[in-house]
């Protein structure tokens, strides 16, 4: 069964965020309140197919049982590498696969990726084709509005619908803007007119600043046509922003130590740096008397058992 029929609507899910949305993360995540459908960071379709990059690749598409349904992202510009990622993809446990043409990273575009596909669209073409003709999990695309100007979405997203992937992703904004301007809420309805238009059995998810389950409702109300809507950076303010539930101190401070433990676990298996891990602490030592100074403690810690120390003073 194709995952985005079976969703119930309106759906949730978690952005592919790379560095942040990991095996590990998304298992603090699934215990908080999972999403509908998971997506994991992106891998290169070109470190997939070389030998070089192959174990890399495969590492960084490891899931845990927590995850399922869950969506494998891939970005690169090689149609042949599109091909043969995707065919692997099939086999390790994804409930489907995404394109991501909308990464603003300077690497990524300069390597012809992510974004850099606005400015390609008939590259762009080419890999979902070739993505779709390679397997038989459902063949997704998440984008932005274009590469300079919010009204670039007109002429782009038309040729992605052209081509009728199972679901399109739009970030509200142009490669351009980053994240430094409002999603632009204003052209959903236009985007769903289009969406109606050209490619009806389209999943339309929409993204771009929604904060929780909440903003996300009063969204649908406003645009019912629109499928399913992806939160991302709404986790680190809320780890439970897929639920109803306002989480307690306690409640943050016990997902915290969940989230050490697995790190834990995981190092014991994969060659991983610490550093990286203290960019978490933010999401779950926050609003409360003396937390900041708490933060600022562990951001001078050098393992999980000096940051465990720092907290067994809390309690
Ligand atoms: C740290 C970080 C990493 C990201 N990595 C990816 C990625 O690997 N693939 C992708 O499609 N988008 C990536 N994004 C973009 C998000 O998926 C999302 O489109 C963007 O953050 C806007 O949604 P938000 O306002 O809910 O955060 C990333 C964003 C952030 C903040």
């Amino acid at each position: 069964m194709d995952i985005w029929e079976s969703l119930t609507r309106p759906f949730l899910i978690l952005a592919p965020m790379e560095g942040v949305t990991d095996v590990i993360f998304r298992q603090v995540v699934a215990r908080a309140g999972r999403p509908d459908l998971f997506f994991t960071e992106f891998t290169n379709v070109s470190s997939y197919a070389s030998e070089k990059g192959r174990a890399n690749a495969l590492e960084r598409l490891e899931i845990a049982p927590s995850d399922s349904p869950i969506i494998a992202q891939i970005w690169g510009k090689n149609p042949e590498h599109f091909a043969e990622t995707v065919k692997a993809l099939e086999t390790l446990g994804f409930s489907g696969v995404d394109l991501n043409f909308g990464c603003p990273d300077k690497n990524v575009n300069r390597a012809g990726g992510g974004a850099a596909m606005i400015k390609t669209p008939e590259l762009a073409v080419e890999c979902l084709k070739n993505a779709r003709e390679n397997t038989d999990l459902p063949v997704s695309v998440k984008t932005r509005l274009g590469w300079g100007d919010p009204q670039e979405y007109q002429g782009w997203l038309t040729t992605i619908l052209r081509e009728h992937p199972a679901a399109l992703t739009v970030h509200l904004r142009t490669k351009k803007e980053m994240s430094k301007v409002p999603a632009h809420y204003e052209l959903i309805s236009e985007i769903v007119k289009m969406r109606n238009e050209i490619s009806p059995e389209t999943k339309l998810v929409v993204n771009g600043d929604i904060r929780d389950k909440t903003h996300a409702l009063e969204l649908y109300e406003k645009y019912p046509e629109v499928d399913g809507f992806m939160i991302g950076r709404g986790v680190f303010a809320n780890p439970y922003c897929f639920t109803d539930y306002m989480p307690t101190r306690e409640d943050l401070m016990g997902l915290l130590n969940f989230h050490l433990d697995l790190y834990e676990e995981y190092s014991k298996k994969h060659r991983v740096s610490y550093e990286p891990l203290k960019h978490f602490y933010k999401i779950y030592i926050n609003n409360f008397p003396g937390a900041s100074d708490i933060r600022a403690r562990l951001m001078e810690t050098h393992s999980v058992e000096e940051a465990r120390a720092v907290l067994s003073n809390l309690c």
